[in-house]
């Protein structure tokens, strides 16, 4: 049997607005094997960024329990929490989220700046990763001097950098023209085969869902699978 990536049982979210309750997460059940490319498809506002703050620990559930790698998070200690998402957890978000003031090889650069290497070695990771996703023509670009798809390449190799266990990708091509979405979902399915790496993305478009090993719906905060 495969090992589990991510292990969550019936965790349960919601949030206070007022007087009123909103339970947007029901009791979710999911795992994912490491090696897997799976999709998270379903409508908006139906839980998936918040099941991805979950996954990504920048949430805590109200209950249910979380595994990473076998281990159960706990929650009681914010520096082993970032820690762990330091090193486990690579992000790429709709929109990019690359730091404006830096290149694309700066940019790549800022998960190690935690870690303790030197300015050479985060260098080297840099370029290796830039010239992994077919960026690094651009390192030395600002974001605004590049297209989405270009930037998302970048924010793409700054995930991979610290060598997570896994990527967890909140629409990635949401806000890329269609070839240009189709090229990044290529590219994520390239990294899952070639380098074995972990991914969970979530999109709206069944059609990108159905290139991935394997999809689950969220409708109103519960997990289907599609
Ligand atoms: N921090 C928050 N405070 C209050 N409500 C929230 C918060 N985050 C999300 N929600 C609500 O939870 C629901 C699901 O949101 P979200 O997970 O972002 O959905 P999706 O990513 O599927 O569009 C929405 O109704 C949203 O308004
Ligand atoms: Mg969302």
């Amino acid at each position: 049997m495969k090992s589990l990536m991510l292990d969550i049982e019936d965790i349960r979210k919601s949030y206070r607005i007022g007087p009123t309750e909103v339970n947007v997460l029901k009791g979710i059940n999911l795992s994912v094997a490491t090696g897997e490319l799976l999709a998270i498809i379903g409508p908006s506002g139906s839980g998936k960024s918040t099941l991805m703050h979950m996954l990504g620990l920048l949430e805590k559930p109200d209950s249910g329990t979380y595994r990473i790698e076998g281990s159960k998070v706990l929650y009681d200690d914010d520096r082993v929490l970032s820690t762990l998402r330091n090193r486990k957890i690579g992000f790429v978000f709709q929109q990019y989220h690359l730091l404006p003031k830096l290149t694309a090889l700066e940019n790549v650069g800022v998960p190690l700046t935690y870690r303790g290497l030197s300015m050479t070695e985060i260098r080297q990771k840099s370029i290796e990763f830039l010239t992994k996703v077919d960026i690094m023509q651009r390192a030395d670009h600002r974001p605004s001097e590049m297209s989405g798809g270009q930037q998302q390449r970048v924010a793409i190799a700054r995930a991979l950098v610290g060598s997570p266990s896994i990527i967890l990708a909140d629409e990635p091509t949401g806000a890329l023209d269609v070839k240009t979405g189709e090229e990044i979902m290529e590219l994520f399915q390239r990294l899952n085969r070639d380098e074995g790496i972990t991914i969970v993305i979530i999109t709206h478009n069944p059609e990108l869902a159905s290139q991935c090993g394997r999809s689950v719906k969220i409708i109103d905060g519960m997990i289907y699978s599609a």
